[in-house]
């Protein structure tokens, strides 16, 4: 008996993450999505419905707290067997250095220490699908600014909260490729995908600070954005996740239309950082105190539904 498909998409309630979402809808994918905010999440859960998804289901998660990505690998593997295809879209570009509740920079912890703890997490059910892919959302900015993974960002004397958000961009670039290595002996397809500009919640909250840019090129840049929707730049994840030619093959990075090329990252480097991710991850864990068993928790879980538990084939 087959089973339609089950995606696991982060941060699916609006920008490019929606978009790809949509797309898998209309391919009739049993859909698990997250993001923050519970009203997004309701109504993202409707128009996917309408779009043509099997199921869906909005589990609130906040991905710049370890702990709540923990309890959402948790509520997946209570929920099914199998996982299909992981997209991990979300991300932040903070203005600013801030911390977490749990002492971590918020862009590393979503767009690092999150997806690592997700594939990491859910393993045994992507293992259990039959041709089951990840796929991880860089940034052109990882490859545009060479920011090293031990390097200090927030250092710099321009620019500094994009560099920022390049760096944890291609931390997450290393991954894929670590990963795609990694699990390639479990019939796991690993790719990243680098969506080009588009107009969301993300870039409108830019600023040319942000940048580092002179006033010029900021309005070409802005107005670049503007005309760019996040359905065009979701097309590159969509490949990534669905075109059966890149079935065949792990550790590709698709952009644009048609690019597609090989992740640009040195094996012993990707390896690294991906150690890198697991120690803080671990030191993480152990340095934040656990909450009290009745501490009352400020997100409401829900529980998946719409979809029978798929157990493995
Ligand atoms: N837009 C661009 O020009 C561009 C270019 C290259 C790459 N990208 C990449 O494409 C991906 C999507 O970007 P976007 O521009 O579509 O972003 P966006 O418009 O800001 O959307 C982000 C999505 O993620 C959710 N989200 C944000 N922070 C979250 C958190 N801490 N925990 C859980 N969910 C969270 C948001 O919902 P809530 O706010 O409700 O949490 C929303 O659904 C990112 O990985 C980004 O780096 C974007």
């Amino acid at each position: 008996m087959s089973h339609p498909p089950i995606a696991l998409i982060t941060g699916a309630t609006s920008g490019i993450g929606a978009a790809v979402a949509g797309a898998l809808a209309a391919r009739g994918y049993c859909l698990l999505v997250t993001g923050r905010d519970c009203a997004r999440g309701r109504a993202a859960e409707q128009d996917l419905l309408r779009a043509g998804a099997t199921a869906v289901t909005f589990l609130p998660t906040d991905h710049a707290s370890l702990e709540a990505t923990d309890q959402l690998v948790e509520q997946i593997r209570s929920h099914t067997d199998v996982l299909d295809l992981l997209v991990a879209n979300a991300a932040v570009m903070p203005l600013a250095p801030t911390r977490t509740s749990e002492g971590l920079e918020p862009e590393i912890t979503v767009d690092v220490l999150g997806v690592t703890t997700l594939v990491d997490g859910l393993l045994p059910l992507l293992s259990a699908a039959p041709r089951a892919r990840v796929v991880l959302v860089t940034s052109d900015a990882a490859t545009r600014f060479p920011v090293g993974i031990a390097d200090d960002p927030w250092l710099a004397r321009r620019a500094a909260p994009v560099r920022a958000y390049a760096k944890a961009k291609r931390w997450k670039m290393h991954l894929a490729a670590a990963f795609a290595e990694e699990l390639r002996p479990k019939g796991v397809v690993v790719h990243a995908a680098s969506p080009g500009p588009a107009w969301t919640s993300m870039t409108r909250a830019l600023t040319r600070h942000a940048l580092g840019v002179p006033a010029p090129l900021w309005w070409i840049i802005r107005a670049v954005q503007r005309t760019q929707r996040p359905e065009r730049a979701a097309g590159c994840v969509v490949r990534a996740a669905t075109d059966p030619a890149l079935a065949r093959c792990t550790g590709q990075l698709t952009r644009g239309k048609h690019q597609t090329r090989p992740i640009p990252t040195d094996p012993t480097i990707a390896a690294d950082a991906l150690t890198a991710a697991r120690r803080l991850i671990t030191t993480s864990r152990e340095s934040t105190p656990k909450p009290a068993a009745d501490a009352s928790s400020t997100v409401t879980r829900a529980t998946p539904h719409g979809a029978p538990r798929r157990p493995a084939d």
